[in-house]
């Protein structure tokens, strides 16, 4: 297969690029290298363009086929959304416009794309399944809310097919230890408590010890990166058999709190990680926690690292190998 991946570069995409290399497939890499890097992409071809620049997108991918395309390419830092809500849209809803007319044009029919938890807001039952209240309460949220339900209009009257996953938290990194993730800044707690351990890294922020969780501190879902790849790859399966718009939840389905990961990653790094408890962050919600069972079952997805301790093993070789 011939695959294109907008946002290649990024965290999540280049795993997804190693991934389906692995397997003999041909990834083609889409991105305007705004968060993504370089050097976490090889042998293949990079077309380098903003998706908002509809000239150059059209001329890159005009006649071009390709048997699927898996979209990764967003803005996702919530605070940063909130700060400024129409780079938002326009970068996650817009871009995901542009993309779509091109494989409308270019008779591209399936479509892979991520989207978030984010989406659902406060939680209201104990697990998050497909059809928990879609109430995002930020503007990165709803601009994924917006793509999807976007998506879902347009695969009903093209010959489009969409699957749209809502991750949870993704984590962990590619098993060779040359590959992982390195966001600037780092919003996300494992590389955050990892840095934390390294000479000269600031002391780690444990905001909120009050929740009533098992031991105060937030609950969330960690989902491996390489798990995440499968599942895209798995869905453009699904999609041969089942045409038209599709959405499903990735998560683990465990919940592990903010100290729980910490030992976890104690573990991982054979040391004991200091850390100061600080105020709750508005709008972190106690426990978020996927229920996966739909994608299990329709897309025959079989996660592989369901332990936290493989999770953080795999992102601390990253770590090593990085220098931080
Ligand atoms: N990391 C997570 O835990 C998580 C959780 C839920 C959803 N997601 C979603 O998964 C996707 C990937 O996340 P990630 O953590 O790998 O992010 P990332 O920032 O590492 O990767 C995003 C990539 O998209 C590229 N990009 C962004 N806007 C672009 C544009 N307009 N044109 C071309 N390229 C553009 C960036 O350069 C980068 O390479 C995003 O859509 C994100 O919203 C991530």
């Amino acid at each position: 297969m011939r695959l294109l991946i907008p946002g290649g570069a990024g965290y999540i995409g280049s795993h997804m690029v190693k991934y389906v290399q692995e397997l003999g497939h041909e990834a083609v890499v889409l991105d305007d290298f705004s968060t993504g890097h370089e050097w976490a992409i090889n042998d293949c071809e990079i077309l380098r363009v903003n998706l908002l620049d509809q000239d150059t997108l059209a001329q890159l991918l005009k006649g071009r086929s390709f048997d699927g395309v898996i979209h990764f390419a967003a803005k996702s830092l919530v605070g940063e959304s909130v700060q400024k809500p129409d780079l938002y849209y326009r970068n996650n809803v817009v871009g995901t416009l542009n993309l779509v007319n091109e494989m409308i044009t270019n008779d591209i029919h399936n479509l892979v794309f991520s989207s978030t938890a984010a989406i659902f807001g406060n939680p209201v039952t104990e697990k998050i399944a497909e059809d928990h209240p879609k109430n995002p309460i930020n503007p990165y949220g709803q601009s994924k809310l917006m793509a999807e339900n976007m998506l879902r209009d347009i695969c009903a009257v093209h010959d489009i097919n969409a699957t749209c996953f809502r991750y949870f938290n993704a984590a962990g990194a590619d098993r060779s230890g040359s590959l992982g993730e390195a966001h600037d800044p780092e919003t996300h707690l494992i590389p955050n408590i990892l840095k934390s351990t390294i000479p000269g890294g600031s002391v780690l922020k444990v905001f909120g010890t009050d929740y009533e969780t098992h031991d105060g501190t937030c609950v969330r879902d960690y989902v491996h990166v390489t798990d995440l790849a499968e599942a895209h790859f798995l869905a453009l399966e699904y999609m041969k058999d089942n045409s038209g718009f599709s959405a499903f939840n990735l998560g683990n389905g465990s919940g592990f709190s903010v100290l729980d990961v910490i030992r976890s990653c104690e573990r991982a790094v054979k040391k004991m990680i200091p850390f100061d408890p600080a105020m709750r962050r508005v709008g972190d919600p106690p426990v978020l926690v996927a229920d996966s069972s739909a994608a299990i079952c329709k897309i025959s997805w079989e996660p592989k690292f369901g332990s936290l301790d493989a999770i953080t093993q795999s992102a601390w070789r990253w770590h090593e190998h990085s220098g931080g």
